[in-house]
């Protein structure tokens, strides 16, 4: 088991974070409460064997090899405590919902690009042995450039692999498009649902790679499809 006080140690003289255990998901005013104060709140009990893969209730397995190793970049750090801070205000609109979206295609299933190719930077891919092939390398899914407006407007799944991963640039395009951005004004925009479904490709979408989604439409996981 990690010993999350030296985590938190080294991880504050990186970028001024560090690592609270808790017991279960915790509430989400909760949550943003910590993120805000460059605090990361992750999981103390280890997911069993038979769901290896991946598991709905994030463990200390996701969270300390999937999201606090990100943590140590200075920008990537920032953006997480921006999150923070704008989950009271999407409370406030009562559009949880869509900011959810945000995290979920970025800081859960994000790909940035490095020397012109597509990696991994989401923990909820970075933490299972399976969807890193398939973001990266699979012809099914929609790999698209992120746009903030769009994403928090598309609905996502949560116990399969992605039919669609959004692409940053770099952590400094990521931050920009959040942080520069009038979220009182887009919250007001937004309605209580989402308007695209996850397989969607819309127009004004950069599309990197149009997937086949072959592995969804064969019916995913449950159908026991194989992805390619
Ligand atoms: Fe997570």
């Amino acid at each position: 088991m990690p010993d999350f006080a030296r985590l938190s140690q080294e991880l504050d003289a990186l970028t001024g974070w560090s690592v609270v255990p808790v017991p279960m998901l915790i509430p989400d005013h909760v949550f943003f409460w910590h993120l805000a104060n460059r605090r990361f709140p992750a999981g103390n009990f280890i997911r069993t064997r038979d769901c290896l893969d991946y598991i709905e209730e994030p463990d200390v397995f996701h969270d300390v090899f999937g999201h606090v190793p990100m943590l140590t970049d200075p920008t990537y750090a920032d953006y997480m405590q921006a999150y923070g801070r704008a989950g009271w205000k999407a409370m406030r609109h009562n559009r949880l919902k869509a900011l959810g979206a945000l995290y979920w295609y970025t800081v859960e299933f994000g790909l940035v690009i490095e020397d012109g190719t597509p990696k991994v930077y989401g923990a909820g891919i970075a933490s299972g042995p399976r969807e890193a092939v398939f973001a990266l390398e699979s012809r099914s899914p929609n790999r698209i450039m992120l746009n903030v407006d769009r994403v928090m407007r598309t609905d996502y799944v949560i116990d399969d692999l992605q039919p669609t991963y959004f692409v940053i640039e770099s952590f400094a395009d990521l931050y920009h498009q959040t942080v520069e951005r009038d979220f009182d004004r887009l919250y007001r925009a937004l309605g209580p649902g989402f308007t695209y479904a996850n397989t969607a490709v819309i127009d004004v979408d950069d599309v990197l790679h149009r997937g086949t989604l072959e592995y969804h439409l064969r019916g995913g996981r449950r159908s026991g499809a194989v992805p390619v």
